[in-house]
């Protein structure tokens, strides 16, 4: 099979290398330059409790250097998931079936807009992979991945998709209602992802405070109104107690919006806990735990974004060599 990753952070890097290591041909795209180069010179890296191992990877930034895919994989972050899309879609041959592991509500609607429903598979995964620089990633824990077509005719894509990633070891269940499950990992996300964000904690450390999972409960629990509510199936019957669970199942990672905060870049805070105000303010529902996160987490963005341009002045301006 060849398989097409779209973004080479994190969760994409794992991906691939896993797929690779299983006997499948990858090619990646990455719109960055710089990460390209490193990639394609030394290899992807992955470090686990299992120890260190490197494979070789196709990489491009340009979709027209890709050739054939069978499947393609979405990994990019929220906010790049229009423009990956659209540059991507006139690429890839009709049928293809284009997957989505990313964080965050409304990107399978996106790729639907651009390929077609019959060609989008959505899912989610709780693996934890931290990005340590170009092509190095370490694998801070594995978590389920669930993935299922938005439409029937579709289904026969994910029963073989599915299959392929069990085979390569990331293990993966198959779901009819992609609704439910993106919205329960959504519930989630809006949990770990802000508060050790804003904290600069470990998934893991958000267990040792009364006050830190207070703060969790209440911004699952209002989450999971806004779900009800919207006659969507949340997967666990105590979603509280599987944040918990997924903060002890990964608890030495950082999560992928701490590592955006210490990296000063854009986080996907608009895609997680905005789009659950945003929900939940439009049926009425309170969200202010989940407002005051979201707020928190764009105030550190406005800051690091100041930050980013007072060095850039630096050093186009000579005040910042040494
Ligand atoms: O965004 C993340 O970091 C992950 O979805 C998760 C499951 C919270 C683990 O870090």
């Amino acid at each position: 099979m060849n398989i097409l990753i779209i973004g080479g952070g994190a969760i994409g890097s794992l991906f691939a290398h896993f797929l690779i290591q299983s006997g499948q041909r990858v090619t990646m795209l990455e719109s960055n330059g710089e990460r390209v180069e490193k990639i394609t010179r030394d290899g992807l890296t992955i470090e686990s409790e299992r120890g260190v191992s490197t494979v070789r990877v196709e990489i491009f930034t340009s979709p027209q250097a890709i050739g054939k895919a069978d499947y393609a994989i979405l990994c990019v972050k929220s906010y790049d998931t229009e423009r990956a899309v659209r540059e991507v879609a006139p690429v890839l041959k009709s049928g293809t079936p284009v997957l989505t592991v990313q964080n965050g509500l409304g990107n399978v609607e996106i790729i639907a807009q651009a390929v077609g429903m019959e060609n989008t598979l959505g899912g989610i995964t709780a693996q934890g992979a931290t990005d340590l620089g170009s092509g190095k990633i370490r694998h801070a824990g594995k978590g389920e991945t669930i993935i299922g077509a938005l439409s029937k005719e579709s289904r026969e894509k994910a029963v073989e998709i599915t299959s392929l990633l069990n085979g390569a070891g990331i293990e993966t269940a198959l779901t009819d209602d992609v609704e439910g499950v993106l919205w329960s990992k959504a519930l989630i996300n809006a949990a770990i992802n802000p508060l050790t964000a804003i904290l600069r904690l470990r998934n893991g450390e958000l267990l040792d405070y009364p006050e830190t999972r207070e703060i969790m409960r209440s911004a699952v629990e209002e989450a999971a109104a806004v779900a009800k509510t919207k006659g969507i199936q949340v997967k666990w019957p105590d979603p509280v107690a599987q944040t918990e669970r997924v903060c002890q199942a990964t608890a030495s990672n950082y999560s992928s919006m701490l590592q955006d905060v210490l990296n000063h870049k854009r986080t996907e805070i608009d895609f997680i806990n905005g789009a659950i105000v945003r929900e939940g303010e439009a049926l009425g529902i309170p969200v202010p735990v989940n407002k005051t996160l979201m707020l928190l987490v764009k105030a550190i963005e406005a800051l690091n974004l100041k930050k980013n341009k007072e060095r850039h002045h630096e050093r186009i301006s000579g005040k910042g060599r040494d």
